[in-house]
C-alpha cells in the first residue's frame, strides 16, 4: 500500500531538480501526478517514464490562465485535486539591493511568490470538492532569515511572502480540511544550487552541521510526509530541512 494511494497531486517546476524528485516519489507512493513546468521537453519525457499515473502540462506558474488550464486537465485526467506542491522557483541575480534592477526584482517575486497565490486560488476549489487538501509551499531558509548577503533581497522577500501566504491559507481553509505548510530547504544539490555556489553561495557550506549538501530526495521525504495524511494535524507551520544551518 502506498502512502499517497487515492491522492491527486500537482507538482510545479517538475522537469528537473527537487520538483522532479517530488513527482517521482509521489508516483512511487501511489499518487496520480500532474507535472508542470516551462520546460516541456524534459517534463514530457519524465512523465512518459513515470507511466500512466503521471501526466505533464506545460505551464508558466505566473499566469492565471495557465493555472486554469492545468486544473482542468488534472481533474479531467484524475479527478479532484488533493495535493498541491508549489515548487517552481528561480534564484534570480545575486546582487546588492542598490544594483538589483526593478524588472529582475518583479520577476523573482512573480515566479517565487505570486505563483503560489495563483496556485492556491486555482486549486482550492478542487480541494473543496474533494473534501480534503494539502498545500506544500516551497520556501527556503531565506524565507526565515537573510543569509551572508546571499541571495538577493528579491529572493529573500519572495520566500518570506510564501511563508505568510501559507499561514493565511491554513487559517482560512482549516475548517474545510485543507492544510498548508511551508518547507524551508538549506542547500540542496540541484541545478539551481550549482548556479548559486558559482555565484558565491559556496562560503555558506561550512555552516552545514552534516558537512554536505542534501540530495533532492531527502527533501522529497519531508514533502511526502506533509502531503500525506500522516501529517493530518500539521498546518500553518514552517518546516526547516537544513542540516543545522539555522541552528548557529
Ligand atoms: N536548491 C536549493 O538549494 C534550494 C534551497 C532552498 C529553496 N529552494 C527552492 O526549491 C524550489 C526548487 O528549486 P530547485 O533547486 O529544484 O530549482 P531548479 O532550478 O533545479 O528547478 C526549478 C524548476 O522550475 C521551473 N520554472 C522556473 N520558472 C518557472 C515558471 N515561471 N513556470 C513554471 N516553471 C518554472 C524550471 O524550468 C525548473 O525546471 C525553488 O522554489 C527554489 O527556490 C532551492
Amino acid at each position: 500500500m502506498g502512502r499517497l494511494d487515492g491522492k491527486v497531486a500537482i507538482v510545479t517546476g517538475a522537469s528537473r531538480g527537487m520538483g522532479e524528485s517530488h513527482a517521482k516519489r509521489f508516483i512511487k507512493e501511489g499518487a496520480k501526478v500532474m507535472l508542470t513546468d516551462l520546460n516541456e521537453e524534459s517534463g514530457q519525457k519524465l512523465a512518459a517514464e513515470l507511466g500512466d499515473n503521471a501526466r505533464f502540462t506545460k505551464q508558466d506558474v505566473t499566469k492565471l490562465e495557465d493555472w486554469t488550464r492545468v486544473v482542468a486537465a488534472t481533474e479531467e485526467a484524475f479527478g479532484p485535486i488533493t495535493i498541491l506542491v508549489n515548487n517552481a522557483g528561480i534564484l534570480g541575480p545575486v546582487t546588492t539591493t542598490v544594483d538589483l534592477d526593478e524588472e529582475a526584482y518583479q520577476k523573482v517575486m512573480s515566479i517565487n511568490a505570486d505563483s503560489q497565490f495563483l496556485g492556491a486560488k486555482s486549486v482550492i476549489p478542487s480541494m473543496l470538492k474533494a473534501g480534503i487538501g494539502s498545500i506544500v509551499n516551497i520556501s527556503s531558509l531565506a524565507g526565515l532569515r537573510a543569509n551572508y548577503g546571499f541571495p538577493s533581497l528579491a529572493y529573500v522577500a519572495s520566500k518570506f511572502a510564501t511563508r505568510g501566504m501559507t499561514k493565511a491559507i491554513a487559517a482560512e481553509y482549516g475548517a474545510n480540511n485543507i492544510r498548508a505548510n511551508s518547507v524551508h530547504p538549506g542547500f540542496i544539490n540541484t541545478p539551481m544550487m550549482v548556479e548559486a555556489t558559482d555565484e558565491g553561495g559556496g562560503d555558506a557550506l561550512k555552516e552545514i552541521f552534516l558537512g554536505r549538501l542534501a540530495e533532492a530526495d531527502e527533501v522529497s521525504s519531508l514533502v511526502l510526509f506533509l502531503a500525506s495524511d500522516e501529517s493530518s494535524y500539521i498546518t500553518g507551520a514552517e518546516h526547516k530541512i537544513d542540516a543545522g544551518m539555522s541552528a548557529h
